[in-house]
């Protein structure tokens, strides 16, 4: 039997053994997918120990996702330039990572709004923490003409910027609403509008009406900025497909099966966190 597990800490929250034991069941194959909760100071330790354990790999969650771009031994383009992993594989003595989370997010984007880019190429990135950088990765491997990079504490984006080069244009908080304008897609890469509270601030009637907004948080499906956007007549995208593409490359790796992403496994998950889309 091939297993594999996530590690975070805490670890509890995860969705990732949902899906993995979804597809493990409807491709029928011997293998297991559980939760590892495993201290901050014990990653790297933890990490080498993997296949003694009987792992074949693992899933990396916060606050982890840094320290395992560290403990690993090869890693790919996208793992190094967001600067954190979110899945591991071992290949005979190596522990090998990238990260999957761009992937996810640009897949998604790209099914529920193929024409996302079409109207000005421009696009406003709200935060800076990690998630960030991996959205700006794919949306500048996407051919994103410019990111205008809009975070409350403006050093945190000047860092992002820093790292990513001269597409990035770094706006201050004072400036966000001058600079959504003729963006082509907006998307939420902080925390504000999980369990339905909160939202950015800012004012979506500046927005171009074929601009695109959209989430990473999913819970719920529908946050406060999701609905703003939704009603006032812009095409939203949310958060849940990319927790669910970003889990792809990982179980062909362990598994062997590409899995395909279904309707089914989207509600299946949607209903497991009792939420609706918007
Ligand atoms: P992650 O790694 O999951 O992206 P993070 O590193 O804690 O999480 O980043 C959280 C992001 O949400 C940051 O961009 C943060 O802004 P600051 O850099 O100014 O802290 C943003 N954020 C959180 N609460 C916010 C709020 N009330 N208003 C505006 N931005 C907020």
């Amino acid at each position: 039997m091939r297993r594999a597990c996530v590690i975070g800490w805490p670890v509890d929250h995860s969705r990732s053994p949902l899906i993995h034991n979804t597809w493990l069941q409807t491709y029928a194959i011997d293998g297991a997918y559980t939760r590892e909760a495993v201290k901050p100071d014990n990653v790297g330790f933890f990490l080498t120990q993997l296949a003694e354990r009987g792992y074949v790999g693992c899933n990396v969650t916060v606050p982890h996702k840094e320290a395992a771009l560290t403990a690993a031994d090869v890693t790919d383009a996208a793992a190094q330039a967001i600067g954190a992993v979110n899945t591991i594989w071992i290949d005979g003595e190596k522990i090998c990572a990238t990260n999957t989370d761009s992937y996810g997010y640009m897949t998604y984007l790209n099914a529920k709004a193929p024409n996302w880019k079409s109207a000005s190429g421009t696009v406003a990135v709200i935060g800076a923490g990690g998630a960030s950088r991996a959205i700006v990765h794919g949306l500048l491997e996407a051919g994103a003409g410019a990111v205008r990079l809009i975070n409350r504490t403006h050093t945190r984006a000047e860092d992002v910027a820093a790292h990513f080069g001269s597409r990035i244009e770094v706006v201050t908080w004072q400036d966000r609403n001058k600079a959504l304008e003729g963006t082509c897609l907006v998307v939420n890469t902080t925390s504000l509008g999980m369990n339905g509270n909160g939202m950015p601030d800012i004012d979506l009637s500046v927005l171009a009406d074929k601009c695109v907004v959209s989430d990473i948080v999913y819970t719920p499906l529908a946050t406060p900025l999701l609905k703003a956007a939704k009603a006032r007549g812009l095409k939203t995208v949310d958060g849940l497909g990319m927790l669910i593409h970003q889990a792809v490359p990982g179980f062909e790796k362990w598994f062997g099966v590409r899995p395909e992403v279904t309707d089914e496994l989207y509600q299946s998950v949607a209903n497991e966190l009792g939420s609706k889309a918007c």
